[in-house]
């Protein structure tokens, strides 16, 4: 097995190019779990592995490999999640893909499509849909696995990967301090509660006790490594109606929406990002603690690009031990017509 970090173009991450089969490599991985885990912590949390194209026939060695990450694997049956959108035959499994069964499309491209120095756009606001997978939930998952089925070209569908610990340690003392004890309101997707809903009028959606915006520390501490990270999202996924900062002026133009901007600016600076350019059969292991993420445009008319997702959850940290699950709904409510549509909402790239 080969090993390298950090990640090539990044200042984080590890690649593992394993030299055996997939069913083998993952055994190797279930047997050795220990030090596993402590090289994915060690380089940021971030594993880029490849060549794990067995998997594409034998999907449940995904799951296998998840269950390594954490004692929970979610099941997205189990939470109502619209059937389109899980395997047919493994439904931990997400399916993200524009297939016309599923028909997730893709992001729009940044406007304008390059910098002003001809470069590929990486920082917010320029790049947008930065976000940690399911922060409208309490207690947020620890980590999410993303799988290559079916691939655009090189330039094309790729994932950007920010370092939010890195960030967090390049901040200065006075925004540190200013910052050490606040909360941010995260909100589910499409509910009206977006940056962009809000500087429209939108009228937001009613949402149930379980779809409630959750709050999180701006700073949040890992449960393993003890580091501090930044933990927040863009525009869409944090609640611009009530937040984005709990206790500061709400909206658009408030002063908890010039925290979250100016911190986003720098956590998306190209110093702290990995760009990931997707082939068939490859894993990325991405840990939500301490990395946000974001999707790039691709020709949706020409390729079908289709990735499976997993996520594990159950060391969100003390912040968290005593909380149940937010987005689970009381006896009644699940059966209540339009609830899937909501959760279906919340599935991301
Ligand atoms: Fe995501």
């Amino acid at each position: 097995m080969q090993v390298s970090s950090p990640l090539k173009n990044a200042q984080f991450g590890c690649r593992v190019c394993p030299d055996m089969g997939s069913a083998d490599f993952i055994r190797w991985c279930e047997t050795h779990s220990e030090e596993f885990l402590d090289l994915f912590h060690f380089s940021g949390g971030l594993f880029v592995i490849n060549g794990l194209n067995e998997i594409i026939t034998h999907p449940q060695l995904l799951v296998r490999l998840s269950r390594i990450f954490g004692r929970e694997v979610e099941n997205y049956h189990e939470t109502l999640t619209n059937e389109n959108f899980f395997h047919d035959q493994v439904p931990e499994i997400l399916v993200l893909s524009n297939n016309p069964k599923v028909n997730y499309g893709p992001p729009h491209k940044p406007s304008p499509e390059l910098t002003v120095t001809g470069g590929f756009p990486i920082q917010y606001p320029h790049r947008q849909g930065w976000h940690t997978d399911q922060s409208y939930r309490r207690p947020p998952p620890d980590v999410s696995l993303l799988f290559g089925v079916s691939c655009p070209p090189l330039g094309q569908g790729q994932t950007l990967y920010a370092d939010a610990t890195s960030a967090y340690m390049a901040l200065d003392d006075e925004t540190k301090c200013r910052i050490r004890d606040l909360e941010g309101y995260h909100a589910l997707t499409r509910t009206g509660r977006s940056l962009e809903a809000v500087r429209r009028g939108d009228i937001p959606k009613k949402l149930l006790p379980h779809q409630q915006s959750q709050r999180h520390p701006l700073v949040r501490i890992h449960p393993v490594t003890g580091a501090r990270s930044l933990y927040l999202c863009a525009d869409e996924q944090m609640d611009w109606v009530i937040g984005p900062i709990v206790g500061l002026t709400p909206g658009a133009d408030g002063e908890g929406g010039e925290i979250v901007r100016s911190l986003m600016a720098h956590l998306t600076h190209p110093q702290f990002v990995y760009v990931h350019e997707w082939d068939e059969g490859d894993l990325v292991v991405a840990d939500n603690r301490s990395l946000i993420h974001t999707a790039t445009w691709f020709d949706s008319n020409r390729y079908i690009r289709e990735l499976w997702r997993t996520t594990v959850m159950g060391n969100a940290g003390l912040e968290y031990a005593r909380d149940g699950k937010s987005w689970i709904p009381s006896e009644g409510l699940a059966a209540m017509a339009g609830l899937e549509e909501l959760f279906r909402s919340g599935a991301d790239k």
